[in-house]
C-alpha cells in the first residue's frame, strides 16, 4: 500500500473533521467520481477539463513548470493540468477523496457508484487511458492536507488553483492574503466559485461579499479585488463556467463558477 503523506500537523481536528464529513461520504464520492470523470451533462462541458484549460491557456509562453491545485477533490483537474505541466500538486482535506485519485494514478482506472432512484445505483468505471491522461498521470502529487495551514515549501509555483474552494473555508480573507507566497512573482492565481456563502462552512463575518457594507452592496468579486490588490493584478474579465453535479438519475444540481484570473506582481 501507497505511504501516504500529509501537509499540514494538524489537519484531522475533530471539529474540521465533523465539518468536511460530507466529503468523505459516499454521496460526495459518486457525486465528485461523476463530475469529474462521467459523461457531460445538458451540453454542459466537463468543469475539471475546462478550468484546466482555462488556466494552462492563461500561461501560454510563460514557465509551465509546477502546478498547485487547492481543493482537488478525486483528481481530474490535476491529471488534466499535468499534461501541461512538468509537476503538479493536488491537495484536498477529503482522504476519501485523496484515497480515490491515489487508485486512480497506480490502477490507470477504478469503480463507482451512481444512485439511480430509490434503492437502485449503477456502476462506472474511469479509465485513465481513455482519457487521454494515462501518460502524465506521474507528474501529480496527491496530499491530503488542510490548504489553510499548508507548510512553506508548497512555494514557487507558477499556477495555483483554487476551483471551487473559497467559498468552503473557514477563514477565506486569511488564505487570500497569503496566497502569494506559493507562486513565483509573474505566477498565475485562478479562482473559480459560484460564491455560495454557507454559515455552516464560512462564518458571516468572514465572507468576502455577498452582503451590504454601510448600506451599498459588496459583491465577491469586489471582496476578492481588495484582499489581492497589494500582490496581485487581475488578468482579463471574469469568466462564467457552468457545472453540472448528478444528485440521482433525474435530479441534478446546475451551477455558475465565476472564474478569475491574477498575477502575482510582487
Ligand atoms: C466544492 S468541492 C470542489 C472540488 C473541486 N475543486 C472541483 O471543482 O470539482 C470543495 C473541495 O475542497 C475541499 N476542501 C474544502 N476545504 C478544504 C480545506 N480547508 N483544505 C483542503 N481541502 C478543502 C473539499 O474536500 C472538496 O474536495
Amino acid at each position: 500500500m501507497a505511504k501516504k503523506s500529509t501537509v499540514s500537523q494538524s489537519p484531522g481536528k475533530p471539529a474540521m473533521v465533523a465539518l468536511y464529513a460530507h466529503y468523505n461520504s459516499d454521496t460526495a464520492v459518486s457525486q465528485y467520481c461523476d463530475a469529474h470523470y462521467g459523461p457531460d451533462k445538458f451540453g454542459v462541458e466537463n468543469f475539471p477539463r475546462k478550468i484546466a484549460r482555462i488556466s494552462t491557456a492563461a500561461l501560454e509562453g510563460k514557465p509551465r513548470h509546477s502546478a498547485l491545485n487547492l481543493g482537488c477533490a478525486v483528481g481530474r483537474t490535476s491529471f488534466e493540468l499535468a499534461t501541461h505541466f512538468e509537476q503538479v500538486t493536488g491537495v484536498d482535506f477529503s482522504s476519501r477523496f485523496i484515497d480515490i485519485a491515489r487508485r486512480i494514478q497506480k490502477r490507470g482506472r477504478t469503480c463507482y457508484q451512481c444512485p439511480e432512484e430509490g434503492v437502485l445505483s449503477s456502476d462506472h468505471e474511469v479509465c485513465l487511458a481513455d482519457l487521454n491522461l494515462a501518460e502524465t498521470a506521474d507528474r501529480v502529487t496527491f496530499l491530503q492536507g488542510n490548504v489553510g495551514c499548508l507548510e512553506t515549501r508548497f512555494c514557487d509555483y507558477d499556477l495555483v488553483l483554487a476551483a471551487n474552494l473559497i467559498d468552503r473555508l473557514r477563514e477565506p480573507g486569511k488564505f487570500l492574503a497569503g496566497i502569494h507566497q506559493r507562486l513565483v512573482v509573474g505566477g498565475l492565481l485562478v479562482i473559480a466559485s459560484p460564491y455560495d456563502w454557507m454559515a455552516q462552512y464560512t462564518p458571516r463575518k468572514q465572507w468576502l461579499g455577498g452582503f451590504f457594507r454601510s448600506g451599498i452592496p459588496l459583491t465577491s468579486l469586489e471582496g476578492l479585488e481588495k484582499k489581492l490588490a497589494r500582490h496581485f493584478a487581475r488578468v482579463g474579465e471574469p469568466q462564467e463556467v457552468e457545472f453540472v453535479i448528478r444528485e440521482t438519475a433525474r435530479t441534478f444540481h446546475h451551477n455558475v463558477s465565476q472564474v478569475t484570473l491574477w498575477q502575482r506582481t510582487r
